[in-house]
């Protein structure tokens, strides 16, 4: 099967083509182009105010006008759709002087109060009056509305409000959200929520970014700066890993806000931007900068001395950590020792730490936050097809015309990436497919929903396979290429019945079906997966039911098709690329593959045997067989669930050494703790989840004597008799060395050959068991949690007065928080900080439960009271927590994943029943 590479753009060649003439000039459109856009293809930018290429043309602002023989002068270009044959104008006197008198009627009804305007110098009035010669403004009448400051962050100022309609259009077109809305107030119009009650929506801020003038603003920024005397960096999103483009705006060593292109007029986009994206942000990404900032910031070294953690100084403490680490290398051998480094650190800090670890202290336990879940993404498709990564790209994705997402709530991990499936299904008519056990924001937006039963997404899978092989949908190259995988794989599914399959995924056959034929016969299908298949347990199984399914479909070859994980942390793909886990040398080769070609690249001898990775690590920890652990913007302790006994791990480590921003719970029993910057602090690049790099740009001065992680590993190495590096660059020089093309834009390549081997010998023994357990084992529900946990009689639970609910708790993510890092930001927890137990409204009917009632929930690794709130898109018997929080998390019980050792930690069984007011305990 050949390869595919090139983008597909929709073909237009359906639409009629009309001619027009544009000053004079003859131009060409098709049918259902925009006047303005027809003026734009002659080179004329029209002004404009209310009109953004990303959403509908609104034309309230009255700002476009041309004339058009025939239909007489004013006309709003923006507005009125081309037609052949029509003749335009555009720069007669009349349509100047028209224009003028637009932007005059809207100063007048504006309070021009631009000195105290956070929009000052950045506004598009105060543009539009300055571009088109508007001199003589006439006194307005004040509006006499006052400021509607009730949400969180967003701030309206109706007074300036010149009701374009944008921060409307783009909550409903390309948020899909529909927060915002006109209202009457007292004879006047005004912008805010629906039925004018205080906002309460996700907090992206797009509203804020399209706002031509300072009628929103942001809370978090208000009177705090000019636009121009800002410095601007552009930089990319430490959050999640859809890698946004960010521009940090500076004043000395402090953020003020977080704008994106969005923010900067790329209202005149058009075609050539097709599927590249609107520019916009998330919550995260627009408010959640203050952590940066944050006074809780380390600021110094510190060393347990006596028992107590004090201040040291650098030229202390990393001579002692590097001759305490030689000192346990020499006397237990590497493997005594241990890494653990964040998926937040740049590509370069990562390098260079995995460099350390292996070829200084000898060790090859080295792991990442990619653990969590996304190394069965990674690990599953270099299995099966050799390259671990997605194998398509943004702009594809916008552009397929079938999408299949799985086990993934976008919205809420990843949320600029599910406007891209928003955009493709609005936009470009594609169909969306959801399948999830959550009722998420996708799964009502989807044109086709199936809403499967929990930890049955495997059963969907092998349904879907059914139907495509029983109706002889399958892409025919496939067949003709692999027909022993072929027939291997019909009979697997004619091994399991439709009712089997229904039964388990409660959702009728025939709406599977018709999603199965959807994706098999796209043109362009994409399948994106997300938390929930990787990091539930049966994840490394469920991930080659995937790869067999967009196999099936012809996926990987189809141009403009691919698959595509998804995961939470900015950089945990360029981590597990630069080799930041035990399986891996950079550029994700097998270690013992690469194991000579790195030694003589490094001139070091590189640990012989498989390293270990972090449940791993904690099991030799255990045994007393880890003497030194270096970890690095990682906090296991508050990760991982009692129950995986990290503490107790910890406590047996002679040598304990962590490297953050912040002092986090695992700092704070660390020998040594080192103040390293954030992401705005460094220079380097991320990888995001397309695979591609993202540059990494500083901001601001390292805050305190705090240090970049580069130079930290770079001064520990000297201290250890390893290479120095002076900056960045040299680190770069060295990956481009050894990951050929990683920094020319070419992505990571894998071996085109491992899918022969994966579909040759082996695999239908492999196939045979793989899907027999289906009916066995259902993912998200493993083994240790499936079964009827011992000592949970629900007659047990003390002090009961009425029987408790039994349920399915699940940690998830929420769309105003991201890991532990979010935790740290005043802003972002302003917006969100009392995460309670989300129900479905059956189950607090059941217990007597109304938002805000306190609830005691118990697993076999103990009790926690917390309140509760009702989340009506909740499936009966599935209670949901965040698991940004560490509220709920030492209730889990850990599986961990025999073929890649993902600790498997966010469901598990729990009985709840209501605390009555008068047995609250304060926790
Ligand atoms: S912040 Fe985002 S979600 Fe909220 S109203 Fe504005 S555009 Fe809509
Ligand atoms: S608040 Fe801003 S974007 Fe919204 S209608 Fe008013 S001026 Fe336009
Ligand atoms: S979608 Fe992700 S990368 Fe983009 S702004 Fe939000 S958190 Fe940052
Ligand atoms: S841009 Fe056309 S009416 Fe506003």
């Amino acid at each position: 099967m050949g390869k595919k590479t090139e983008t597909v753009f929709l073909e237009e060649s359906e639409k009629k083509v009309f001619k027009l003439n544009v000053d004079g000039q003859d131009v060409a459109v098709t049918e259902g182009t925009s006047v303005f856009d027809a003026v734009k293809k002659v080179g004329v930018q029209l002004p404009a105010m209310c009109y953004h290429y990303s959403f509908s043309p609104f034309g309230s602002c009255g700002i476009c006008l041309v004339e058009i023989e025939g239909k007489g002068n004013n006309v709003r270009s923006c507005t009125a759709k081309s037609a052949d044959g029509m003749v335009v104008r555009t720069n007669t006197d009349k349509m100047v002087t028209a224009r003028k008198t637009a932007v005059e009627k809207w100063l007048i009804i504006h309070p021009l109060d631009c000195p105290v305007c956070d929009a000052d110098g950045k506004c598009e009035l105060q543009d539009l009056t300055y571009d088109l010669g508007v001199y003589d403004i006439k006194k307005g009448v004040k509006k006499e509305v006052p400021e509607d400051t009730r949400s969180p962050v967003l701030d309206f100022n109706m007074e300036r409000c010149i009701l374009c309609g944008q921060c409307i259009n783009i909550c409903k077109e390309v948020q899909e959200i529909d927060a915002l809305a006109f209202y009457k107030k007292d004879g006047k119009t005004l912008v805010g929520a629906h039925d004018g009650v205080p906002l309460d929506c996700e907090f992206c801020g797009d509203c804020l970014a399209v706002c031509p003038v300072g009628a929103i603003t942001s809370r978090f920024s208000k009177y705090a700066y000019k636009p121009w005397q800002l410095k601007k960096t552009q930089t990319t999103c430490t959050y999640c890993s859809d890698g946004c483009e960010i521009t940090l705006e500076t004043e000395g060593s402090k953020i003020l806000r977080v704008t994106s292109r969005l923010s900067y007029l790329n209202k005149f986009g058009m075609e050539a931007q097709q599927g590249d994206g609107h520019g916009g942000l998330c919550v995260r990404g627009r408010f959640g900068f203050q952590f940066v900032n944050s006074a809780k910031r380390l600021s110094r070294p510190l060393a347990k001395i006596d028992g107590k953690q004090v201040e040291v100084p650098w030229f202390k403490v990393l001579p002692q950590i590097g001759r305490k680490l030689m000192e346990i290398k020499n006397q237990y051998g590497g493997g005594a020792i241990a890494g653990l480094i964040s998926g937040r650190c740049t590509n370069e800090d990562v390098y260079l730490f995995q460099k350390m670890m292996r070829t200084i202290c000898g060790t090859n336990n080295i792991d990442t936050a990619a653990r969590y879940g996304h190394i069965n993404s990674v690990l599953a498709m270099q299995y099966a097809l050799g390259i671990g990564r997605s194998t398509t790209s943004y702009k594809q994705i916008t552009l397929s015309d079938v999408i299949l997402l799985v086990g993934s709530n976008i919205t809420e991990t990843n949320p600029v990436a599910s406007l891209r499936i928003k955009e493709a299904k609005n936009k470009f008519g594609a169909k969306v497919i959801v399948a999830d056990p959550f009722q998420t924001n996708m799964m009502k937006l989807a044109t086709h929903p199936l809403q499967i039963s929990f930890a049955s997404s495997s059963a969907l899978m092998q349904g879907m396979m059914k139907a495509i092989i029983e109706n002889k949908w399958v892409y025919q190259p496939f067949i003709d290429q692999y027909p022993n995988a072929y027939e291997t794989l019909c009979s697997a599914m004619l091994s399991i019945s439709q009712q089997e399959i229904t039964q388990k995924c409660g959702v009728a056959w025939e709406k599977i079906a018709e999603a199965a034929q959807l994706i098999a016969q796209s043109k362009r299908g994409t399948l994106i997966w997300g938390e929930g298949i990787v990091s539930e347990a049966g994840g490394w199984d469920n991930m080659l039911s995937l790869i067999d399914l967009a196999l099936l479909c012809g996926l990987l070859e189809k141009p403009g098709g691919g698959i595509h994980p998804v995961c939470e942390e900015n950089n945990e793909q360029g981590a597990v690329d630069m080799g930041g886990v035990c399986e891996f040398l950079p550029g994700q080769i097998p270690y013992h593959d690469g194991k000579e070609r790195f030694e003589a690249l490094w001139s070091k001898p590189l640990p012989n045997g498989v390293g270990l990775s972090l449940p791993k690590i904690i099991e030799k920890a255990l045994r007393g067989e880890i003497k030194a652990i270096y970890i690095v913007g990682e906090n296991p302790l508050e990760t991982l669930p009692d129950s995986m006994k990290v503490r107790e791990a910890l406590q047996k480590i002679d040598l304990i050494i962590c490297q953050d921003p912040f002092l986090t719970q695992t700092g704070k029993i660390a020998d040594f703790v080192l103040p390293a910057t954030t992401f705005a602090e460094k220079e380097g690049t991320f990888t995001n989840m397309e695979g591609a790099l993202r540059h990494v740009r500083n901001a601001l001065d390292p805050i305190g004597e705090s240090r970049t992680d580069f130079k930290i590993f770079s001064d520990l190495s000297k201290q250890m008799g390893g290479d120095a590096y002076r900056a960045p660059e040299e680190i770069t020089a060295e990956i481009d060395a050894c990951v050929n093309g990683y920094y020319n834009g070419e992505r990571l390549q894998g071996n085109p050959h491992q899918l022969v081997h994966y579909l040759g010998n082996g695999f239908a023994e492999e196939v045979v068991k793989r899907y027999a357990q289906i009916g066995q084992v259902q993912d998200g529900l493993g083994a240790a949690s499936s079964a009827p946990m011992s000592g949970f009689n629900q007659r047990s639970v003390e002090g009961a007065t009425q029987a408790p609910l039994v349920a399915q708790l699940v940690l998830g993510q929420s769309i105003y928080h991201s890991g532990k890092l979010s935790t740290q930001d005043e802003g972002l927890m302003k917006i969100y900080n009392k995460p309670t137990l989300r129900m479905s409204e059956a189950d607090a009917e059941a217990l007597e439960l109304k938002t805000d009632d306190w609830v005691r929930v118990k697993s076999e690794q103990g009790a926690v009271e917390l309140a509760m709130a009702i989340l009506p898109s909740l499936p009966k018997g599935i209670v949901w927590f965040p698991e940004h929080f560490a509220t709920l998390k030492d209730l889990m019980t850990v599986v961990v994943d025999s073929k890649t050792d993902v600790p498997y930690f966010k469901s598990g069984l729990v009985s709840i029943k209501k605390v009555p007011l008068f047995d609250l305990k304060v926790i």
